[in-house]
């Protein structure tokens, strides 16, 4: 059978062209979306009398028959057949003869395609939402178990307050929260029907969307066919929340990379997560959280990808917008690999808390604690945190932390220094008392877990 829009032409396709502009190699991911498009549309051609009912009942058995052979692998997509759509077309002309062909009445590959991308990021946002959850419930069961464990807080990765290990892991817990508010709220507008808008101005046959939005669970109907036909913003606002997320994952992997170097050592990660080199015997790569941090870069290409291709298009429909598959299929793929990775990775990891304790005991980050202390005793913070410039300067200068002064040297500072101020600079005080709502006391931490958990609920 020769192309089924070839009434037109005089001449074969050039090999180079059909190669060139065939999406066949990679829209065959959309087959299962295609022919539930496909068995809506046609139920509703019946339904309205615009095929006979029979006709109707033939093409759906046929699209049945099709989807299993598709879901059994058993089918060969071909080049010459350019897209899925087409390709699925022809094996139920094939299949069931010309009565098949009825099957396009009334729509157009332009709404189909789009029809079946909503219908493809339906499927995958919600179980992207899953995937999100698991790593969520890791990081909730890593910070029950270290509540109480102390490590350094930075800022300009300079060692800045002492924190609960809970605290730091939680608050990667909360920016997966957003990301996965973020999917959610995208499937409103996931959920928007394209079917039924044609090539771009409508049909001329009495369709009902409403019934193909039914059969489908679409909530809203495109109310603008030159829309419904010509947006993808429906695949760039999931590009950016995948960049989202991929940039939340890329965070928390550089500072697993970091904190399972030689230098920090603060965590340790499972074997079963590292590779070694094939050089140095001695080496165990965080080669995951490496990789996780670098496929970050592909997630923004796709993104930019897309609104490049969509900011100079004309309406309605252009070749162009084939160009809006691959990279969503490359996100989508690229957040369920590392999502499905983080979770266990995290579950796996050791924590090793007596060095982080020794980090914390020999640094000066109980030193903003000093100065409060002094303003509690009626010394305003600016004065108290020149003050505290100085003894800092001094323990310094003379190979001491803070605890490790004597009482005569803080007098020496301060009259208002009394033998109170070693309980103030001890770390498990320092973190007690930073006990406003959202702060790292183990208080406000457990409190914060129950929240935690109780999102993962619903
Ligand atoms: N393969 C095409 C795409 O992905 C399907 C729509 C083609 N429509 C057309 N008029 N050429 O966009």
């Amino acid at each position: 059978m020769s192309k089924l829009w070839g009434g037109r032409f005089t001449k074969e396709t050039n090999k180079l062209v059909e190669e060139f502009t065939a999406s066949i190699s990679f829209d065959q991911k959309l087959a299962k979306e295609d022919i539930a498009g496909s068995l809506a549309h046609v139920q509703m051609l019946g339904e309205c009398g615009i095929i006979p009912t029979e006709d109707a009942d033939k093409i759906k058995d046929g699209l049945l028959a099709i989807k299993k052979m598709v879901d059994a692998n058993e089918v060969e997509f071909l080049v010459e057949d350019e897209d899925i759509h087409m390709n699925i077309e022809k094996l139920l002309i094939e299949k069931i003869g010309p009565v098949g062909g009825k099957l396009h009445t009334g729509r157009s590959r332009n709404d189909q395609v789009a029809t079946d991308m909503h219908l493809y990021l339906r499927t995958k946002t919600t179980e992207l939402i899953k995937l999100i959850e698991d790593v969520q419930q890791a990081l909730i069961g890593q910070a029950k178990e270290h509540i109480h464990t102390l490590i350094p807080g930075y800022t300009h990765l300079q060692r800045a307050q002492p924190v609960s290990f809970a605290h730091h892991l939680m608050a990667y817990f909360w920016m997966f929260e957003r990301d996965k508010e973020r999917l959610i709220d995208s499937l409103k507008r996931v959920n928007w029907l394209p079917l039924g808008s044609g090539a771009l101005a409508g049909t001329t046959f009495p369709i009902n969307r409403e019934r193909v939005a039914e059969i489908l669970g679409f909530e809203t109907i495109y109310p603008n066919s030159m829309d419904a036909v010509s947006d993808r913003d429906f695949i760039m606002e999931f590009l950016s929340i995948g960049s989202i997320i991929m940039t939340h994952i890329s965070r928390f992997s550089e500072e697993l990379v970091i904190w399972s170097s030689q230098e920090f050592q603060f965590v340790e990660l499972d074997d079963s997560f590292c590779t070694g080199s094939s050089i140095m015997p001695q080496k165990k790569n965080p080669d995951v959280p490496e990789l996780l941090r670098g496929k970050t870069g592909r997630t923004y290409g796709n993104l930019i990808g897309l609104l490049t291709v969509l900011k100079g298009l004309p309406l309605a429909y252009n070749k162009d917008l084939q160009e809006d598959k691959e990279g969503m299929f490359d996100t989508v793929e690229t957040l369920e690999g590392s999502l499905k990775l983080l979770a266990p990775m995290i579950e796996t990891m050791t924590v090793n808390k007596d060095v982080m304790r020794k980090a914390i005991n020999n640094d000066f980050s109980n030193a903003t604690d000093i100065a409060d202390y002094l303003v509690r005793k009626g010394l305003p913070f600016r004065d108290a945190h020149e003050v505290i410039g100085k003894i800092v300067l001094y323990a310094i200068q003379s190979n001491k932390f803070l605890l490790d002064l004597s009482f005569e040297e803080y007098q020496g500072f301060s009259p208002l220094f009394e033998d109170d101020i070693y309980e103030v600079l001890a770390p498990e005080h320092v973190v007690a008392v930073r006990n406003s709502f959202g702060g790292t006391a183990p208080e406000q931490v457990e409190y914060q877990i129950k929240l935690a958990e109780g999102k993962l609920q619903r």
